[in-house]
């Protein structure tokens, strides 16, 4: 399938470009670069073995995204691009709904005006705000907790809309879990820039040197240790979900939703531990209040997606933490750096 693949770039969209070249699949990446370094566009090359076209263009350039939809004969749009970080999104809700909202809105009506109306769309389970059970189903109410979230939900929206007007649109949405790990080559990974926000990568950075100890958020949540419980997906699963979607709406008409986990969940100590193992080093740390806006536990049902894309999880903790610290400690300052 001849694919465009919004920020492409960043974490989630560079491995999935490499499953999708890999399983014969044409792409072109279009990134703003906002969060992303260009030096990932030759690493997928060389990992690949095949060119990788890639485009400097912002979502919301109009112009620019009718130059690359006229010319490229697309079937599908695979849209990565959006703000994440869910603490700035309530110190600037406008520059994350002008983003991730208004930026998407200007891709479908670029993609409607080229008759490209396949559309896979990252969302996160951050739409099911604090549900009361786990694990968490698709039928779960939705009910955003951040400016982030509420993006998420608000373009859910949005394509539940579109798809209405217009019965031609398939559109397949990915609530994913937390996405982690790097690819097994060691050459692509998370790249955060500044201080992380998340786990993962906080502890890789205190294992490589690069920050003193981890603050593990509260230890008071009613959990088996304390610490808050999380659904860990390896990036590559994660990457290989979107082939299982693009599979599936090539044979399905209207729109999905499904979840992306693995229906494991674990604690912050757990993950402590798992990353230790991984990389022989201790990870100093101390445990401070709750990082407000966090819940206790988060975890996935992902039978629907197992039952429905043929799509299930195939790594573990232990594996992530191996592929991610192959990365981080051959990479230890991420692609910064490195020339394109
Ligand atoms: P990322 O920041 O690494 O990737 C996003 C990419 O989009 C970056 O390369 C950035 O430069 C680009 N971008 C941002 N705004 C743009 C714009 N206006 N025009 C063009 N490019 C733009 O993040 P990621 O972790 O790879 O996340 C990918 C998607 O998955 C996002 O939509 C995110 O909200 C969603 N998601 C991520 C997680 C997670 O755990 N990482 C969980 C749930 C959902
Ligand atoms: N945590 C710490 N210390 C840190 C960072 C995190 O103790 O330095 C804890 C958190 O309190 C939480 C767990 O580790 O219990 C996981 O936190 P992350 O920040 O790694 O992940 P979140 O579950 O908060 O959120 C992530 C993404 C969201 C996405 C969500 C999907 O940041 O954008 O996963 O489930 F929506």
């Amino acid at each position: 399938m001849n694919t465009l693949v919004t920020g492409g770039a960043g974490y989630i969209g560079s491995h999935t470009v490499i499953e999708l070249l890999a399983a014969g699949h044409d792409v072109v990446v279009i990134d703003n670069l906002s969060n992303a370094s260009r030096a990932v566009v030759p690493a997928i090359e060389s990992l690949v073995g095949r060119e990788l076209p890639f485009v400097e263009c912002d979502i919301r350039d109009r112009d620019g995204l009718d130059r690359i939809l006229a010319s490229g004969g697309f079937e599908a749009v695979l849209h990565f691009a959006a703000l994440k970080a869910v603490g700035e999104s309530t110190a600037e809700p406008l520059r994350y709904h002008q983003n991730n909202v208004a930026g998407t809105i200007c891709l479908l009506e670029a993609m409607a005006a080229h008759g490209v109306k396949r559309f896979v769309f990252s969302s996160s389970a951050s739409v099911y705000g604090d549900p009361a059970d786990t694990p968490i189903g698709e039928d779960c109410p939705v009910d955003p907790r951040s400016p982030y979230a509420r993006t998420k939900a608000g373009v859910e929206g949005i394509l539940h809309d579109v798809h209405a007007a217009d019965p031609d649109w398939r559109v397949s949405i990915l609530r994913y879990f937390n996405a982690v790990g790097a690819h097994p080559s060691g050459e692509i990974g998370e790249d955060p820039t500044g201080v992380p926000n998340n786990l993962l990568p906080f502890v890789a950075q205190v294992a490589v040197g690069r920050r003193e100890r981890l603050n593990v958020f509260g230890d008071d949540y009613p959990t088996p240790d304390g610490t808050g419980i999380r659904d860990y997906l390896h990036v590559v699963d994660l990457a290989r979900g979107h082939l299982s979607a693009l599979d599936y709406l090539s044979a399905t008409p209207g729109v999905s939703v499904h979840n992306l986990g693995t229906g494991r969940g674990h604690s912050v100590f757990e993950v402590v531990r798992a990353f230790e193992a991984a990389c022989g080093r201790d990870i100093p740390y101390r445990v401070v209040s709750r990082r407000p806006g966090d819940v206790a536990v988060s975890w996935a049902d992902p039978s629907k997606a197992r039952d429905e894309l043929r799509w299930t999880a195939q790594y573990d903790l232990d594996r992530i933490c191996a592929d991610l610290w192959r990365w981080q400690s051959t990479h230890p300052h991420g692609f910064r750096g490195r020339k394109a």
